[in-house]
């Protein structure tokens, strides 16, 4: 078992916490609480997020034929994980996990199945070395066909203009035809109760928080196409109800298709 500090809350743990689950510590639970006195629509937001997970993985799976994800910044187990959307849509879909927390990559193994047809991966590895991410993937996935990579999360751990070199890295290794999907906390939603709660978080957590707008989190897709509705809510990306699509949600999401290599103009 890797050795962790519990006196130190840790995101993924703390996310835990906001969703429900039971794989915390008192630390994560402390700065839990008080992230939900300062924001108390955090609680709706997290859960916005993994209702997106599950719309944008089952329209990759169903409506766009993605068999293969690699989910960056998985974190713990919880309902509804990547591969349990994908394999229930496409049993033979095959998906590799990859977080730089060793809690969350012992829990995966401990709990996660794959389907007998499909397959199931778990990296130990940071999102700022997508390199290293790459080359591991490509033990179970297969980069000469298409592959969607979600981002849920994950990129407001990565400051300034790097996570926008990581996304151009990764869809780079991609073929046409694959995706990227995306979600990423506001700095321009909520605007005074959202920063407060994150001032309060990068006070205590050893992962800080970089809240980014619409146009930045819109610039991460550069270069992709854009799948309608474009960066919005999460719960405005294709809700299944009226009620999906009015849960508050602090995030901005989008989910984009690399284009094919357009033809050269005739001489
Ligand atoms: C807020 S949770 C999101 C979990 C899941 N993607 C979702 O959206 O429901 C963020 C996860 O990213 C992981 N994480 C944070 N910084 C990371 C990094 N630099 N590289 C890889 N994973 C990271 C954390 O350990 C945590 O599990």
């Amino acid at each position: 078992m890797p050795e962790f500090d519990v006196t130190v809350p840790h995101i993924s743990r703390v996310y835990d916490y906001w969703l429900g689950g039971k794989n915390n510590f008192a630390a994560d639970r402390e700065l839990g609480e008080q992230t939900m006195q300062a924001y108390p629509n955090i609680v709706y937001s997290v859960r916005a997020n993994r209702a997106f997970l599950v719309r944008a993985v089952r329209f990759l799976t169903a409506e766009m034929g993605i068999r293969q994800f690699l989910d960056i910044g998985a974190g713990l187990p919880s309902a509804n994980n990547v591969h349990e959307v994908a394999q229930h849509e496409a049993p033979d879909s095959r998906v590799v996990y990859a977080d730089n927390d060793p809690i969350v990559l012992s829990h995966a193994r401990a709990l996660l199945r794959s389907t007998p047809q499909g397959g199931l991966a778990y990296l130990d590895a940071d999102v700022r070395d997508p390199d290293a991410i790459l080359a591991s993937a490509a033990e179970t996935l297969d980069f000469s066909e298409p592959v969607a990579i979600t981002l849920l999360t994950v990129l407001q751990f990565v400051p300034g203009d790097e996570a926008g070199a990581i996304v151009a890295r990764l869809m780079a290794a991609c073929v046409p035809g694959s995706f990227l999907a995306i979600s990423h906390p506001a700095s321009d939603i909520d605007v005074e109760h959202h920063s407060a709660m994150v001032r309060r978080m990068n006070e205590s957590m050893a992962q800080l928080v970089t809240l980014r707008d619409l146009a930045s989190v819109t610039g991460l897709f550069a270069g992709l196409e854009l799948v309608e509705p474009g960066v919005v809510k999460p719960s405005l990306w294709r809700p299944d109800s009226d009620i999906e699509a009015a849960t508050p949600t602090v995030l901005w999401a989008g989910v984009a298709r690399k284009p094919s290599l357009t033809a050269s103009p005739p001489p």
